[in-house]
């Protein structure tokens, strides 16, 4: 509703989501609540959407309990409840209007249901491929080596390139594909064999080689080489999940360790952003970054993952809107963010900022006067100044609303 006026404001909540939002204001203004509403209407207009939300501080699991969330964490919960529910923040004021019981029962079905699941720290299990770029690559260290062999392995490299060219074979042809044809297998072999004799007792190197004539010979052992790997559920798996697998709705990844935070979510956004070029746009995958301090603070370092974290959500605000990647972010502290990140951001709501330097750089990021910042100092919690560039008729024209109390939704909700 428009404060004073008793109308509601209508906003689009497709373009909310298209051109990426904000949500800011001082500690306990209502970032969190008011996200929750707003994902809760995301979700109800924005068919098949996947939503991931990444919760450093434990607020999410309640406030959108009755959505049947899934949610990841590092911490490893044994299925307990208790140890679910001491993890996350419950609201004093939820407390008064539904019993903690109820909300037990709610997470322990959750349990039940394998909606809580841990998440991996692992990098992803990449297969090397053995293939004639391997043996190139094999044969081009040791040539580079300068030292015992590299003549040997130029001379080799040099029969093998050949090979390829004749055969019509590149780097991506597989060994398996040249043990099948007679003539190239022979070939290489004698180049392999050829290079064995001419090297003495270079362990690692001739045992190398010796496997690859093993291959050559028996062919690979499936099992140990392709297929059959179940994936480490990781950053790279929950992003292939929630972009082309089966994990649409509400996911909650509860990562209370900032650091590991921003390295999880750089891997992430890494890779959804790679899956949407590579396998299709797809449906509409919604990265929601509450506490956005920790991820886009304008001071980075590579040793704490700040470095990584804001390459990837910088590369989300920009390239994401053309491959249905989009985000949401919420802060608290907006004078040390990155600005590149925040320009990004079509929509925002602003309550308030105690510090005038906070309201300075919204105000400049934003192209907003001084003087209308300065109102969001009287308002309430649940209280905002709303801009949007995309998601309002009156593009542009700031408005005070007040907005729904998400814990009540959510409270009623899980008692109907
Ligand atoms: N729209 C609203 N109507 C009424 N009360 C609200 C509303 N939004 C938030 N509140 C109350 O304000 C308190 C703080 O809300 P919330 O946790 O969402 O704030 P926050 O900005 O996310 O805080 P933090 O920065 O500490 O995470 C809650 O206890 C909630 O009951
Ligand atoms: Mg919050």
């Amino acid at each position: 509703n428009l404060i004073g006026f008793d109308l509601p404001l209508t906003v689009n909540i497709s373009e909310m989501v298209r051109y990426h939002t904000g949500i800011f204001g001082f500690t306990g203004c209502g970032k969190s609540n008011l996200c929750s509403f707003l994902i809760r209407r995301a979700l109800e207009k924005i068919e098949g959407i996947s939503i991931v939300i990444f919760d450093v501080a434990g607020e999410y699991l309640i406030h959108l309990l009755d959505l049947e969330p899934r949610l990841f964490s590092t911490e490893d919960f044994g299925g307990n409840v208790d140890r679910v529910m001491d993890s996350q923040a419950m609201p004093e004021t939820l407390e008064q209007m539904i019993d903690r019981d109820v909300i037990m029962k709610r997470i322990e079905r959750l349990i039940d249901m394998g909606r809580i699941q841990r998440l991996s720290l692992s990098p992803p299990l990449k297969q090397i491929p053995l293939n004639m770029g391997f043996l190139l690559d094999l044969f081009g260290e040791i040539a580079r080596g300068r030292r015992r062999g590299a003549v040997q392995a130029a001379i080799a490299l040099n029969k093998i390139n050949r090979l390829l060219v004749r055969k019509g074979y590149d780097d991506g042809t597989s060994l398996d594909e040249v043990r099948k044809d007679m003539e190239a297998r022979v070939e290489l072999e004698e180049i392999l064999e050829e290079f064995l004799s001419s090297v003495h007792s270079m362990s690692g190197m001739v045992k190398d080689v010796q496997a690859v004539m093993g291959i050559l010979e028996e062919g690979l052992d499936k099992g140990e080489y392709e297929g059959g790997v179940e994936a480490i559920r990781n950053a790279e798996w929950l992003a292939e999940k929630v972009a082309v697998g089966e994990y649409r709705g509400v996911n909650i990844v509860y990562l209370p360790d900032p650091k590991d935070a921003r390295h999880i979510v750089s891997r992430f956004i890494e890779q959804l952003l790679w899956l949407k070029k590579t396998k299709g746009v797809g449906r509409t995958v919604l990265t929601v970054l509450d506490e956005a301090q920790e991820f886009i603070p304008d001071r980075t370092k590579k040793e704490d993952f700040t470095e990584q974290s804001n390459i990837a959500v910088e590369a989300l605000l920009r390239q994401g809107r053309k491959y249905r990647a989009n985000c949401w972010i919420c802060s608290q502290r907006v004078a040390h963010l990155n600005v590149n990140a925040l320009q990004q951001l079509h929509s925002y709501f602003v309550s308030v900022l105690p510090r005038f330097y906070d309201r300075m750089v919204i105000a400049d990021a934003f192209s907003l006067s001084y003087d209308l910042l300065d109102r969001t100092t009287e308002l309430d919690i649940g209280e905002w100044l709303f801009v949007s560039y995309k998601a309002t008729k009156q593009r542009n024209v700031p408005a005070f609303i007040r907005t729904p109390n998400n814990e009540e939704i959510m409270a009623k909700r899980l008692q109907a």
